[in-house]
C-alpha cells in the first residue's frame, strides 16, 4: 500500500485554483475499469463541493468531522511511564512540541530523547554569552552593537540561530529541572539511515522505547506552480521519511506513537500543497501503524497555535480571515496530555473554538 498524501494535496490545490474543481476519488474496494470510468464521469458532472469522496462498493461517502469529546474522569490512563521509561521526540527541542513535551514530562518524568537538525547548543562556545536573551530584538541589537556582522542578512541569520539555540537550551534545562534525563541528538530526519541507527542504539542502550512523538516539520509556503521539487521534497520528507523507519524499527510493545499533523491536511491550505500532503500521509499511516503496534497511534490534526511554533503573522492573518482561531498554549498543553492518556481514536482534529 502506498501512502502518498493525496487528500491534503488535492484540497490545497482546490484552494489555489479558484475556477477549477479539484476532487479526489478514493476507491476503498476494488472496481472494474468500466465502473471506475463511470464513477469518474459521474464525479466530473456532479456540482456539489466535496474535495474528497470515497467509494465503498457502489456507495459514495464524504469525509466528515464528528465531535468526539474525551472522557477523562472514569478512565485509567492508557500509558504507564516510570523513571526508567524512554520517550523519543522528533522535533522536540523547540516550538510547540517542546512546550507540550515539557508539560507531559512534569506528569511523567523519565528519559526524553529530543531530535532536531540544530547542533547541540551546549557545545557552542558562544552559547553562554547569549543565554539570558529572551527575544529576537534583544539578540539583534546585541549583534549590531558588537560590530561582528555587517550585512542585514547575516545579522538576521545569526539572530534566528541564536534565538533557536536559546530555546533548545531552555527546553533541556527546564526538563532537567523537572527531574527528567534529557538527551539531545542532532539529526536531519530526512536521513533515514541516521534515524534507523538512532532507534537501534536506543534499544541497545535501554532495551526499551516506550513512546514516540513525531513533531518535526517545516514550512516553505509557495503556490504550487512556484514550488521547486527540492523544496517540496524537504517539507514532505521531514514528516514522511521517519514513518517508514518507525514502522520497521519499533517493537510492538511501544506504548504510544503521536504524529503531529495539521488541519492543512483536512481542509487544505493555499501555498501548502507539500505540507498538507505530508500531513495526510501521517493521518493515513496512523491507521496502518495502529494495527501493527500493541500501543496506540494517534495523528493529531492541530489547528494553529498561539504563543509558540511555526505560525507566522501572515499565516495567522490568513487563519483569522477564514475564522480559525489560535490554540492557547496553556489549554492546549492539557488537551494534549489528556489525548495521550485517554484518547481512543487514531486520528483527531483539535482546534480552538467555542467548544473544543
Ligand atoms: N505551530 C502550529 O500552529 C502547528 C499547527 C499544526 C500542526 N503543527 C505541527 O506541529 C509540529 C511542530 O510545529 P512547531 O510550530 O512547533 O514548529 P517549529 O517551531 O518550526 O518546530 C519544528 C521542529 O522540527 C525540527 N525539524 C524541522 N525539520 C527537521 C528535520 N529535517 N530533521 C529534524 N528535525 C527537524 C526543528 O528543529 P531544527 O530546526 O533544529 O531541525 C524544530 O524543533 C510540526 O510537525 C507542525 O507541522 C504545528
Amino acid at each position: 500500500r502506498h501512502h502518498q498524501g493525496y487528500p491534503g494535496l488535492f484540497k490545497s490545490l482546490a484552494r489555489e485554483f479558484d475556477h477549477t474543481t479539484c476532487r479526489l476519488i478514493s476507491l476503498s474496494t476494488p472496481q472494474e475499469v468500466d465502473q471506475i470510468a463511470d464513477i469518474t464521469l459521474k464525479e466530473i458532472l456532479t456540482n456539489d463541493k466535496p474535495a474528497e469522496v470515497i467509494y465503498k462498493n457502489d456507495q459514495r461517502h464524504k469525509v466528515d468531522i464528528i465531535p468526539s469529546p474525551l472522557s477523562t474522569s472514569l478512565n485509567e490512563a492508557h500509558i504507564q511511564l516510570d523513571q526508567k521509561s524512554v520517550v523519543l521526540v522528533l522535533g522536540g527541542a523547540q516550538g510547540i512540541t517542546a512546550e507540550l513535551v515539557k508539560h507531559m514530562s512534569q506528569a511523567y518524568p523519565c528519559t526524553y530523547i529530543l531530535v532536531g537538525r540544530s547542533a547541540d547548543p551546549r557545545n557552542e562556545a558562544s552559547a553562554k554569552e547569549f543565554e539570558g536573551m529572551k527575544t529576537k530584538e534583544e539578540i539583534r541589537a546585541y549583534l549590531i552593537k558588537s560590530g561582528k556582522f555587517t550585512s542585514p542578512a547575516e545579522i538576521e541569520k545569526e539572530t534566528t540561530k541564536i534565538y533557536k539555540n536559546n530555546q533548545i537550551l531552555r527546553t533541556i534545562r527546564d526538563m532537567e529541572a523537572l527531574g527528567n534525563t534529557i538527551i539531545y541528538q542532532s539529526l536531519d530526519l530526512c536521513d533515514e539511515e541516521g534515524l534507523s541507527n538512532l532507534i537501534s542504539s536506543i534499544y541497545e542502550k535501554y532495551s526499551r522505547l516506550d513512546g514516540v512523538i513525531h513533531g518535526a516539520g517545516l514550512l516553505e509556503d509557495k503556490l504550487f506552480k512556484q514550488k521547486t521539487t527540492s523544496s517540496f521534497g524537504r517539507v514532505f520528507d521531514t514528516k514522511v521519511k521517519p514513518l517508514r523507519v518507525l514502522a520497521e524499527q519499533l517493537r510492538t510493545d511501544c506504548q504510544f506513537v503521536v504524529l503531529f499533523s495539521s488541519i492543512a491536511s483536512v481542509y487544505g491550505n493555499k501555498g501548502q500543497t507539500d505540507y498538507a500532503a505530508a500531513n495526510s500521509v501521517l493521518d493515513d499511516y496512523a491507521n496502518a501503524l495502529n494495527k501493527r503496534l500493541q500501543g496506540k497511534v494517534i495523528s493529531i490534526n492541530w489547528g494553529p497555535w498561539k504563543g509558540a511554533g511555526m505560525v507566522s503573522s501572515t499565516l495567522e492573518s490568513e487563519y483569522e480571515r477564514r475564522g480559525i482561531s489560535m490554540i492557547p498554549l496553556d489549554e492546549g498543553k492539557e488537551i494534549f496530555l489528556n489525548e495521550i492518556k485517554y484518547g481512543t481514536e487514531s486520528q483527531v482534529l483539535i482546534m480552538s473554538g467555542n467548544n473544543w
